[in-house]
């Protein structure tokens, strides 16, 4: 899968392989971080993630970056001993590529990849939140966009997808990835990969998408970043994997090493997931990188004596590139001569990454054209449109007692909240190549959608609130409209939560708005589910906002005045409180599912199910569904359902289809998300909505790795989010029925 070299650049690999010397073959193995040695010495992708998790400011950054100075390893990449490095500006990466092209015996080209998780100039909303639009066109069309806009500065290989399933919102990488939902995630992947790698029409428009982080990072115990996991293979096979499988089958060029320890066996050494399933089963022919400074935390996770036996334990495992600690330059060439380290191991790391470069055609174009690095300086109206409609499709309506919303374009609001004003914090966690000109604050959207907005900061986050400015916002809006929720620090990699409520005072806050008897709008800037329980019970109105990018004070203003129908859907359950979590819908049911019966699966102190569950999410119309019609053919079952607009407007539904292996070999789901289709209604208008379940996916790996279809009772569901219970009990019979291939059980 993936790597599609022509036989003539197959054969270029070849010949460039067999010439390099065992240094040179390690160099490309090594990715230098670029770090600051003026004052500030700490590696480069440490001060990204500070700037990008709030520790730096973006000016405090930009000033450490323009008087520190830096170490880009140019005398290491003279000798062939660099094969990556994470650069941005293409000044720069044309100066080292110079290095690497034109001073070194062999000429290799460097390859720069960087975060680019949701956007490179023009920041869309992050996964969590553009996972909930359903839009698989749209996902693969902002991907591409930010494929465009990064090769033009020199970076071609982007750290991106995020594929991690996480079920556990105290988790700050939720934000990262497409939640909860293993079908949601392998369409999201499909799509980002086909919009990274796909458009060969020039070698300025794809980069190497980096499926990350393999595997099982989302489950870290208890939400806390880093921390160790452990699961049955059968929860790995069915769940944590399904993206990544879907993904590398997409073609993927890259995947990186995850932090965490599976099972005790860190992924970085861990060569079951890497080279049994990663590469041999599914067939990744790529190269897989570790995550940053991960060879070094092998010492410390204690699976690795020193770096040396770090070095040895990652090759041997079949980890290609080393992310800026420089064990691996530092010490393979002794481990091969010691015979510890094959060359072979070597050959196929550097082959790898070879084949990479020669695929992003870095090998006839290693450089950025004077007019490319200039194509993006202002963002195209196109990538602003793109960005607003991903926008204003990942917004999701969570309640709207009274309808509220929409509101007119002449009300007078009062709007609340310190996160209202800022533009750095419509971007999320990850995104650090944006310009703030370019960002529409919720102020700046709703001052461009309606006439009367008087501005009250009266708190946020962090911090005290200001009692004037809360009974000046209560005494002169008609409707108070509350900007509430996270800074971008509060979710993100190294943000776990250990109680995801309303942080600071703003449940304070919203309970003094509430006490004004004006009417409020909730709208949540966060990049996690919260726990909600309060807000759900107080609060009229409550819009998910998310951190939707650049274009977020556009689209919230447009959902606000009715100017778009909200048709975002959850791609995360949200709990009621902290102490669900873990919580998802697509769970066992247990011998005693939660029921009133004292003696059940459930809490004596908290709600049986999750606030709101995923895929669900309100319309400014409303939508009513027939009951199922499934039939059984030989490969498939094809089902229809009418659904029909019963509001008002015109509104746009996301059709579920779950389903539930009544009885099988081991316990399967309540529900599993199969097959889903968005649908634009008109008022009265019904549709009859008919979608394929092809058998071959109607199955599951077991504990042994073996894919199992089983005959037996099957029950349909069609519904507007995962608590349907609308459905239709089928007996479906799987006789040659083609098989997913099975896993290899781990050695
Ligand atoms: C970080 C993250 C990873 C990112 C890498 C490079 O620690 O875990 O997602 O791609 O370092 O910045």
């Amino acid at each position: 899968m993936g790597i599609d070299l022509t036989k003539e650049q197959k054969n270029r690999v070849e010949e460039l392989l067999s010439k390099m010397t065992l240094t040179e073959k390690i160099g490309q193995m090594n990715q230098e971080s670029v770090s600051i040695v003026g004052g500030f010495d700490v590696p480069f992708e440490q001060l990204i993630e500070m700037m990008t998790d709030g520790r730096l400011s973006k000016e405090e950054f930009q000033n450490i970056m323009a008087t520190a100075e830096t170490d880009y390893h140019e005398d290491a990449i003279r000798e062939g001993k660099v094969g990556s490095l994470m650069v941005q500006d293409p000044e720069k990466c044309n100066e080292l590529q110079r290095i690497a092209v034109e001073e070194t015996r062999l000429g290799i080209p460097l390859i720069f990849g960087l975060d680019v998780i949701h956007g490179f100039r023009s920041v869309y909303p992050i996964a969590i939140a553009e996972a909930g639009s359903f839009d698989t066109d749209l996902m693969e069309k902002t991907a591409a966009m930010a494929a465009k806009e990064s090769r033009s500065a020199g970076v071609a290989w982007h750290f991106a997808p995020m594929l991690d399933v996480a079920r556990d919102a105290r988790w700050g990488r939720v934000s990262e990835g497409p939640g909860e939902d293993p079908y949601l995630g392998a369409t999201f992947a499909r799509a980002k990969v086909r919009g990274l790698q796909n458009d060969h029409s020039s070698t300025e428009n794809y980069v190497a998408a980096c499926l990350k982080h393999f595997v099982g990072y989302g489950a870290c115990e208890a939400g806390k970043d880093y921390n160790t996991v452990s699961m049955a293979n059968h929860i790995l096979y069915n769940n944590y994997l399904v993206p990544f499988k879907a993904a590398v089958e997409e073609g993927a060029q890259t995947a990186m090493a995850s932090f965490n320890d599976l099972n005790g066996v860190p992924s970085t050494v861990n060569k079951w997931v890497l080279r049994d399933i990663l590469k041999y089963s599914m067939g990744l022919n790529g190269f897989v990188v570790s995550d940053a400074n991960a060879i070094k935390e092998c010492v410390v996770h204690g699976i690795a004596e020193d770096e040396k036996d770090a070095a040895r334990k990652s090759a041997v495992a079949g980890l290609d590139m080393d992310m800026g600690t420089e064990i691996y330059i530092n010490n393979l060439e002794s481990l091969v001569n010691e015979g510890k380290v094959l060359v072979e191991e070597i050959d196929d790391a550097c082959r790898r990454i070879l084949s990479v470069k020669m695929w992003l055609g870095l090998f006839d174009q290693p450089y950025v054209s004077e007019e490319a690095m200039k194509r993006y300086e202002e963002i195209p109206e196109e990538h602003k449109a793109l960005a607003l409609k991903a926008a204003e499709e990942s917004a999701v309506l969570l309640k709207n007692e009274g309808n509220i919303l929409p509101l007119k374009k002449d009300a007078k609001i009062s709007l609340v909240g310190t996160l209202a004003e800022k533009k750095d914090e419509v971007v999320g966690a990850w995104a650090m190549s944006w310009k703030e000109k370019d960002c529409v604050s919720i102020l700046d959207g709703m001052k461009q959608e309606f006439s009367n907005v008087e501005y009250y900061p009266c708190g946020g986050p962090e911090g005290e609130l200001s009692e004037d400015e809360i009974s000046a916002a209560c005494n002169n809006g008609d409707v108070i409209v509350a900007v509430l929720g996270e800074t971008v620090a509060m979710s993100g990699e190294a943000a776990s939560r250990a109680d995801i409520t309303l942080p600071g005072k703003q449940r304070k806050l919203l309970e003094k708005l509430i006490a004004s008897g004006k009417p409020v709008v909730l709208v949540l800037m966060n990049g996690r589910p919260l726990a909600l329980s309060w807000e759900a019970e107080n609060v009229p109105v409550i819009l998910e906002g998310w951190h939707l990018g650049i274009q977020m004070g556009n689209a919230i203003a447009h959902i606000l005045s009715g100017k778009k129908n909200p048709e975002g859907r959850l791609s995360s359950s949200f709990p009621a409180v902290t102490g669900q979590c873990p919580i998802y819908y697509n769970h066992p049911n247990t011998g005693r599912p939660a029921g009133n019966f004292k003696f059940t699966s459930r809490y004596l102190d908290a709600p049986f199910t999750a606030l709101y569950p995923f895929g669900y999410g309100l319309s400014y119309t409303s939508f009513e569904y027939s009951d199922p019609e499934v039939s059984e053919e030989k490969d498939a079952l094809d089902i229809s359902v009418k659904v029909k607009n019963t509001g008002e407007r015109e509104g746009v539904e996301t059709v579920q289809f779950y389903m539930q292996d009544v009885a099988a070999s081991i316990v399967r789901p309540v529900k599993e998300l199969k097959v889903f289709e968005k649908v634009s209604l008109k008022p009265g208008e019904e549709k009859t909505v008919k979608v394929k379940l092809f058998k071959k996916n109607m199955g599951f790996w077991n504990n042994q790795g073996k894919y199992l279809l089983e005959d037996g009772f099957f029950r349909i569901y069609a519904g507007s989010d995962s608590a349907t219970e609308n459905c239709k009990e089928i007996r479906v019979s799987f006789d040659d029925v083609e098989r997913l291939s099975d896993y290899p059980m781990e050695k």
